[in-house]
């Protein structure tokens, strides 16, 4: 049962037809289907979306040959709250919301730890393509149930989210450009700010220079670093890079030698900070390696190769650096997004650089071809052009 259903005459009971691009296939073209859009249950909400992007976890698991097909994908987005399920009490419609792919029930140790955004029970789960509730999707054309992603689905006007998973911003924050926090940015921007913790004046190399990557170097400049080092083997990279306060790029193929005994020598002994955002493990070992001792510490953002190992001397922990990794840039989603969200109101965040594209959402699979030729940094989908 919903408490409310205020959308308007065209739905029929509480389902909404709506417009969504159903992934039939993996690899294949999004394809613009109607779709019912069944009424939120207990502890859930159901929302517009206003603006969506497209986020290389999308793209991945489109790709992949996974059995969770059709599938509308999408996690990257903003939207207003349309109606809510039993036991909602802090949403209500017209709430500005941003949904993020993991969540924060508030209950378990995870959520009432000061240190963990690991959530218990609303933690990423690529694997699961209904909603936790009942083990149901609440998509459906012609009677076929099409899978979920993330728990968000958001390549749909309307979609339907546990409320665990939906953070309550700013009502003035303009939805076409904070959408983008609910993944990749705040990513990369948590990694520096709440777990490199840069000091102002310090030195952080930044290794991968994808949207991940820059929100990493947003964080180091906002943090006040000095010197802001960019790593990515590839050079088209850079230019975009240079927006984001960057002063000096390397490209480890440019060297023989490994790229870590080159930054220690540009560094007089190795950055103040590094973070890691390729997926490339021989990225994160230099990452680790290219600390200074005594005081350097290196964090892992990118999502490694399966089978990948970590291997470098016990000797570089002795000599006191420290490697850690974070997950969502250690934002709780639900009591940490609209603060971000405030930053960037407030002018100390920049997001407008991160955006390089804009398309309607008739023409959603040029975002995707965007992201496979390498173009561009973010893509916006607008829901209603
Ligand atoms: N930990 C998390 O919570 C989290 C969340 C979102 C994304 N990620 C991960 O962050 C990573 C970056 O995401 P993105 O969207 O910015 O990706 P991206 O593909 O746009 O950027 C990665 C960059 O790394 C560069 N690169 C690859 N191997 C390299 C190497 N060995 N040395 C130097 N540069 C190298 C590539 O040229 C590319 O420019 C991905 O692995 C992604 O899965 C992690
Ligand atoms: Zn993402
Ligand atoms: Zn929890």
């Amino acid at each position: 049962m919903t408490k409310e259903c205020v959308h308007g005459s065209e739905a029929s009971g509480c389902a909404i037809p709506c417009k969504a691009a159903v992934a039939w296939e993996a690899g294949k073209p999004l394809v613009i289907e109607k779709v019912e859009v069944a009424p939120p249950q207990a502890m859930e909400v159901r929302i517009k979306v206003k603006y969506t992007s497209l986020c290389h976890t999308d793209l991945h698991f489109w790709e992949a040959k996974t059995p969770l097909f059709p599938r509308i994908f999408g996690h990257e987005a903003a939207g207003i709250v349309e109606s809510v399920g039993e036991g909602v009490d802090d949403l209500k419609p017209g709430d500005h919301v941003l949904p993020v792919f993991t969540g924060e029930c508030g209950e378990c140790r995870h959520c009432l730890s000061d240190e963990s955004n690991m959530c218990d029970l609303l933690r990423i789960d690529t694997d699961r393509g209904v909603m936790l509730r009942d083990g149901k999707s609440r998509f459906s054309l012609n009677g076929i149930p099409i899978n979920h992603f993330l728990g968000t689905s958001t390549f749909s006007e309307y979609t339907v989210i546990h409320s665990g998973c939906l953070a309550k911003i700013d009502p003035l924050a303009p939805l076409d450009k904070v959408c983008i926090l609910s993944c990749g940015i705040s990513t990369g921007l948590g990694a520096t700010l709440n777990v490199a913790k840069p000091y102002k004046g310090s030195s952080v190399a930044v290794f991968g220079l994808g949207a991940v990557g820059l929100a990493a170097a947003e964080g180091a400049r906002i943090a006040g670093a000095s010197r802001i080092i960019g790593i990515d083997s590839n050079p088209r990279r850079f230019e975009e890079a240079k927006k984001f306060g960057m002063t000096e790029f390397i490209n480890p193929k440019d060297h023989e030698r490994p790229v870590q005994e080159v930054i220690s020598e540009m560094t007089d002994g190795g950055v103040d900070r590094s973070v890691e955002c390729t997926g490339s493990i021989d990225a994160m070992i230099s990452a680790f390696e290219c600390v200074h001792d005594g005081w350097g510490v290196a964090v892992l953002v990118g999502v490694p190769n399966k089978d990948a190992v970590f291997r470098t001397k016990p000797v570089n922990f002795l000599n006191e650096r420290t490697l850690k990794g974070t997950f969502f840039g250690n934002y709780k989603p639900r009591t940490d997004l609209p603060s971000i969200v405030d930053m960037y109101m407030n002018k100390k965040l920049e997001l407008d650089k991160f955006i390089t594209h804009r398309v309607p959402f008739s023409e959603i699979n040029k975002a995707f071809e965007y992201m496979m030729n390498n173009q561009g940094l973010r893509c916006i989908i607008s829901m209603e052009d």
